[in-house]
């Protein structure tokens, strides 16, 4: 009954890992006052460190000129506002990139944005190549809609993942460099860029850069990714898919706190405690224990939230070697 497509991709789906644990953590989570037999998730990277003040603006920002459909690549000024913050901060266009409003397209999330991509560069069953290990929802964002399929390169000896490490800005360009003397295109997502990133001087007609509200602004449930370009037929073409993937026009979002995150990041006891499970054998998704703030609402998430983990993970490794 289903297109090859369809059924293609729920196979995918069902034995990718990330998407099994997601959707039983989602449908059945963890609650202290009621829930207390859910799961907890402790693989998502979500930041919660804004959750106050994105509650309190998203409600009162809605004008009469947010009703309409606006422009599906995203409205001028959130455009603008993007290209500004890139070239602000960490000097995407300090260096040779420069950005203007028309450099960005906005999609409803990275994700998508890379799932267009894909669409715009490749044909389907081309293939892309993807350094890894990495993200792992890279393979079904490049298949489902274009069909285009997730060649991984082991690149474990020169890449610092799983410990959560950024990859140092000279591999980035050696891995760029290597595939534009091929002639081949870049696309290069970069969801943390303003927690991370100090500079990036590319060859800008064939990098694509692809950033995400979800981590640097805590909002992931927002759905509000950027593709950022200066390639103007990979824009053109991406205009061709907007209507397929905007958000709503009502995009006033507050204001990404960079030292409350730059704080956090480097007080966080969270991370102290990522590095003390990381010493002591025991990996766990790191970049949720980079966002945890220790003094927000999110502390009791991983106070009680981990040693509780812990010990239900204690008692399913009691189980397997009884
Ligand atoms: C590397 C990477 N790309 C894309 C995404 C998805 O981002 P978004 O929520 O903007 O779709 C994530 C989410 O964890 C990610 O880690």
């Amino acid at each position: 009954m289903l297109s090859q497509r369809a059924n293609r991709n729920l196979e995918i789906s069902s034995s990718n890992m990330l998407f099994v644990g997601m959707k039983a953590a989602s449908s059945n989570a963890y609650d202290r006052d009621s829930n207390m037999s859910g799961i907890i998730n402790m693989g998502v990277a979500e930041n919660a460190l804004m959750s106050s003040e994105v509650i309190s603006q998203v409600h009162l920002d809605v004008r009469a000129s947010d009703l309409g459909y606006g422009s599906f690549r995203g409205s001028s000024r959130l455009r603008f506002e993007v290209a500004s913050l890139m070239n602000r901060r960490h000097g995407l266009g300090a260096t040779r990139l420069e950005l203007s409003a028309n450099h960005v397209a906005i999609g409803n999330g990275a994700g998508s944005v890379v799932a267009s991509v894909a669409h715009i560069l490749a044909d389907e069953n081309d293939a892309i190549l993807v350094p890894a290990p990495v993200y792992g929802a890279f393979r079904s964002d490049l298949l489902a809609n274009a069909g285009v399929t997730a060649v991984f390169v082991n690149a474990k000896d020169s890449l610092p993942n799983p410990t959560g490490k950024v990859v140092p800005l000279s591999l980035l360009k050696e891995w760029i460099e290597w595939a534009h003397a091929r002639n081949l295109h870049c696309i290069v997502d970069e969801v943390y860029i303003i927690c991370i990133r100090s500079t990036m001087d590319v060859d800008p007609l064939r990098t694509h850069i692809i950033w995400s509200f979800s981590k640097d602004f805590c909002l992931n449930g927002i759905r509000a990714g950027a593709l950022i370009s200066k390639n103007q037929q990979v824009l053109d073409a991406y205009n061709e898919l907007a209507y397929f993937h905007g958000i709503p026009s009502i995009d006033r979002f507050t204001k990404t706190n960079y030292e409350r995150l730059r704080d956090s990041f480097e007080l966080s006891g969270s991370l102290i405690l990522f590095h003390k499970f990381l010493d002591g054998g025991l990996y766990i998704a790191p970049s949720e224990a980079f966002f945890c703030d220790p003094a927000g609402p999110d502390a009791s998430r991983f106070r009680i939230n981990v040693p509780l983990g812990l010990d239900r993970m204690m008692k399913v490794l009691d189980q397997i070697i009884d």
